[in-house]
């Protein structure tokens, strides 16, 4: 194969962000791309040249050229695109996460399974450079063995009312990013969860029966300790730092700014406030886990970050839901269904 031919199912924030990253890899071509709402993105795709705007994703399906897949539509559509994509034999790049259900996500992976494709879960955050950093300092046990390991994550502002309804509580849809980051620095699964949640910024969340404002505890299988602090609202911007503290010494990294130029004066010191969001402070990373997929696609390699990179995450965001609804420490093992069998 020299050339991996994609279709794109759903064209919004995410879908678009792929779909622009992916049109600058010499070796792709996007097919199609596929949207409930296809005449909103026709001039969008025609001015990235590409070539086909379609309703329905099961043209996407049934078109034998196409490869592999992106599924960038909203997640309570996942699990039944990525059953019919596994068994129609395209290679498949699912958005986080992969489904609100653990035994529909047990489901869809066991289909992925079954028909032998390759499967990426879209955790962006291990593409990044500071975190890629993180992770071989701490492999290279330049640390010595992890004692702590702690995530600052907190967005600069609120999603609008019709998202909060929809996105599946804050664990899921926004910490679930940062139970990844928290496997994937300190090297080892998650034991136990305990979490504690607020409604702060706005009352909207607590109509959804969400919050806004979280701390998560964390037990590592390994024996650390892990805590993640989450705010929806972070009036200085996208707040992204991390720190694993070991037996050797200790690795952070500071959030990435627009520029690192200070302006001293009498007053005091002024620097860039961090990059504003995720689509700014990610913008590499994003094209770094594409070509990730098209590499492993391409060359027959294993996915960087897979469905039980997926599935794990989603593990501790049920949990951590579980442990704010009932008030206590829980154990993954008391959330995970019992036919978990993905080899
Ligand atoms: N990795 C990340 O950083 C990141 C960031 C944002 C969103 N996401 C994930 O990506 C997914 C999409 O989020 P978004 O923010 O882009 O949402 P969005 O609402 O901006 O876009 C979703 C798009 O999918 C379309 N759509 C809906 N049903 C469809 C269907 N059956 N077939 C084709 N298209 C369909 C919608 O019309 C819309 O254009 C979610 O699962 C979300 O959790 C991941």
């Amino acid at each position: 194969m020299e050339t991996v031919k994609i279709g794109i199912i759903g064209a919004g924030r995410i879908g678009k962000l792929h779909a622009e990253n992916l049109v600058r890899i010499p070796q792709v071509e996007i097919r199609a791309i596929s949207d409930i709402f296809p005449d909103q993105i026709q001039s969008w795709a025609e001015s990235f040249g590409i070539p086909k705007v379609i309703k329905d994703y099961q043209d996407i399906l049934n078109d034998p050229e196409i490869d592999a897949v992106f599924i960038c539509s909203p997640t309570h559509t996942h699990v039944s695109v990525i059953t019919e994509a596994a068994k129609a034999g395209k290679h498949i790049f699912c958005e986080k996460p992969i489904s609100f259900d653990l035994e529909q996500t047990l489901q869809a992976l066991q289909v992925v399974q079954e028909c032998g494709v390759k499967f990426q879960t879209g955790f962006n955050r291990r593409f990044d450079h500071n975190f890629k950093q993180v992770r071989e300092i701490v492999e290279a046990g330049k640390i010595g063995e992890p004692y702590v390991i702690k995530i600052t994550s907190r967005d600069p502002e609120t999603p609008p009312s019709e998202y909060i309804k929809v996105s599946g509580g804050m664990f899921i849809d926004m910490s679930i990013h940062d139970f990844d980051i928290a496997r994937f620095l300190s090297g080892s699964d998650v034991e136990e969860v305990y979490a504690q949640g607020a409604v702060l910024v706005d009352p909207v969340f607590a109509e959804y029966g969400d919050v806004d404002t979280a701390i998560i505890s964390l037990k590592f299988k390994n024996g650390a300790l892990g805590i993640i602090d989450n705010s929806r609202k972070a009036v200085y911007g996208y707040d992204q730092r991390v720190e694993v503290f070991g037996s050797k010494g200790c690795v952070n990294i500071k959030n990435d700014l627009p520029s690192t130029a200070e302006v001293s004066t009498v007053d005091g010191v002024i620097a860039d406030k961090p990059k504003y969001f995720f689509l700014e402070r990610y913008r590499e990373a994003y094209v770094e886990e594409t070509k990730a997929f098209i590499d492993s696609v391409l060359y027959g390699k294993d996915v960087p970050v897979d469905g039980n990179d997926g599935l794990q995450a989603e593990l501790i965001a049920h949990a951590a839901k579980k442990s704010l609804v009932e008030g206590r420490p829980v154990k993954i093992a008391q959330v995970t269904p019992k036919e978990i069998n993905l080899g």
